[in-house]
């Protein structure tokens, strides 16, 4: 049974892995059949998986952001950055395997009327959160800056590109777009548009330079964190980051985010 807010209770499910793409030597896009989830999920929020679906080793899940749903067949996206040990092995999995788990976890999104104009600013797989917000929610406009290293990198590029207005991409070794970092590109965008909502996701510095870009021109921001996660709903603390205001208060990313309004984040401390 859903709870008061609408959202179902917190509880083991089994993901069974149905389709698995290398979209670069080190980008895989998977797709787990996971009904419950898929219904109920909203942009931003995330799954917290066991990454092998026998034996207890590693012991903790991982988090990664829903990149889209699919109600009809009941599957949700994932797509993943191999960097270590746990996603090395989802990279492995074999099709119809099954992982425990949890979700939809964590704050998506808020609701931005659809007559409102977003720029939505990813950095690498930051673009997850952000695609599956492109692909669900409606907008006056909706313009896309894509940054990552090189052009190899900036998967699901061309997704980004059908379900927004205009997609902007930006390469930190020039082979595409913009020759530097996509944070460059936002003053230019944010000139184009009325009353604008920014919605960002990536690593810490671009999210910092977004924040501090909006904050200048009065721009409602939002931004999604990633961070360290052990419990991944709430009770172990080990995923807090500063809060804005009184010195020594905290966030839980996993519970109270991972989507913050910018305003609520302590920059400097996290700094
Ligand atoms: C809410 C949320 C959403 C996320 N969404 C995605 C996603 O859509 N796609 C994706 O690929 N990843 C995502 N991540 C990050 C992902 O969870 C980690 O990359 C993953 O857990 C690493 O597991 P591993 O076992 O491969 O790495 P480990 O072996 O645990 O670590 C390998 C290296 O990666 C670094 N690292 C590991 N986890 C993190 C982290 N959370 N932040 C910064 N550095 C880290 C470590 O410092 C280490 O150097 C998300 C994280 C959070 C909190
Ligand atoms: S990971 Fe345990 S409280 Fe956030």
């Amino acid at each position: 049974m859903p709870d008061a807010s609408g959202s179902p209770p917190i509880k083991d499910v089994a993901a069974a892995l149905q389709t698995a793409r290398w979209l670069s030597p080190i980008h895989i896009l998977l797709t787990f059949r996971a009904p419950t989830i898929a219904t109920h999920a909203v942009p931003g929020q995330f799954v917290h998986l066991r990454v092998t679906p026998v034996g207890t080793s590693p012991l903790l899940r991982r988090p990664f952001s829903i990149a889209g749903t699919n109600l009809a067949d009941g599957t949700v996206r994932l797509l993943v950055r191999t960097i270590g040990r746990g996603t090395a092995m989802l990279g492995e999995l074999l099709l119809g395997a099954e992982l425990p788990a949890l979700g939809p976890l964590g704050r998506g999104f808020p609701d931005v009327r659809p007559d409102r104009e977003v720029v939505l600013v990813a950095g690498g797989v930051g673009v997850a959160p952000l695609l599956f917000y492109a692909t669900a929610r409606e907008h006056a406009r909706k313009v896309a800056l894509y940054g990552a290293e090189t052009q190899l990198a900036l998967v699901l590029a061309d997704e980004l590109a059908e379900t927004c207005d205009r997609l902007l991409p930006a390469t930190d070794d020039g082979t595409l777009g913009h020759h530097g970092f996509v944070t460059d590109l936002l003053p230019t965008a944010l000139d184009d548009l009325r009353d604008p909502v920014v919605l960002a996701c990536g690593p810490r510095p671009m999210m910092a330079k977004t924040a501090e870009v909006c904050r200048r021109r009065a721009v409602e921001c939002h931004v999604s964190f990633e961070a360290w996660l052990g419990c991944g709903v709430g009770a172990c603390l080990g995923c807090v980051i500063p809060a804005a205001g009184e010195p020594d208060r905290y966030v839980r990313v996993c519970r109270d985010g991972p989507v913050f309004d910018a305003e609520e984040i302590g920059w400097e401390a996290l700094r």
